[in-house]
């Protein structure tokens, strides 16, 4: 069955273009973001894996690994981050699986045999430190992601993991943010909310974002 919002991410071990990787143990305590491509040497994918190590130091201040993932083998992955640095003008600073024996890829669901028998679509599970899947995202392979949003998301987790709120659609950290529906208790609202908040609607209320 399909992986699903809430469940453990599985964990496995395979070969990568930084060696062995057993999954749970390379995650350690914080989050990671699992990625995949349809193949190695691909226009797309060039881009995508340039913009994720640009992003480096973002994923890092939020406690994310990257890790990609592609059905070829170690030796073409390190042939295909040199022309990736060399085009993209970065570092690859991240591993990507070498998923030749499509272990991952079928533990994941990352192979849509309706839209490409053999290669993986781009799928994106972004995992927290409790090793439970976040966030699941698949797009097709003529669109490359926006690594943004993925960060976006991953800051709307890390907050309402941590304060009774949830992020409105298009939010951007440090805007409003709204108060969950289920706590309607005023005395907790101002304890929690000191800088108040705006009622729209009596389910609409707006907070300034809790931990700016
Ligand atoms: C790409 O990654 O560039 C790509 C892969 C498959 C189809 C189209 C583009």
């Amino acid at each position: 069955m399909a992986l699903r919002l809430g469940d453990i991410a599985p964990d496995f071990e395979q070969e990568s273009s930084e060696g062995r990787i057993r999954f749970h143990d390379w995650l350690g305590e914080g989050w990671g973001v699992l990625f995949s491509h349809p193949a190695d040497y691909t226009p797309v994918c060039t881009t995508e894996l340039g913009l994720t190590a640009k992003l480096k130091e973002e994923f890092a201040k939020r406690k994310v690994k990257a890790i990609a993932l592609s059905v070829d083998s170690v030796e073409s992955h390190k042939g295909w981050i040199q022309d990736i640095n060399d085009t993209q003008s970065t570092s690859v600073n991240f591993p990507i699986l070498a998923d030749s024996d499509r272990k991952v890829s079928e533990l994941y669901d990352m192979i849509h045999p309706n839209a490409n028998e053999t290669l993986t679509v781009r799928s994106l599970f972004v995992i927290d430190p409790k090793k439970k899947v976040r966030l699941i995202i698949t797009y097709p392979a003529s669109t490359g992601r926006n690594f943004n949003e993925i960060l976006r998301v991953i800051d709307s987790l890390q907050l309402t993991d941590h304060h009774s709120v949830a992020t409105p659609g298009n939010w951007q950290d440090g805007d409003d943010v709204v108060i969950v529906p289920s706590l309607q208790d005023e005395e907790v609202i101002r304890q929690k909310f000191p800088k108040g908040y705006k009622a729209v609607r009596p389910y609409l209320r707006l907070t300034p974002q809790p931990n700016k």
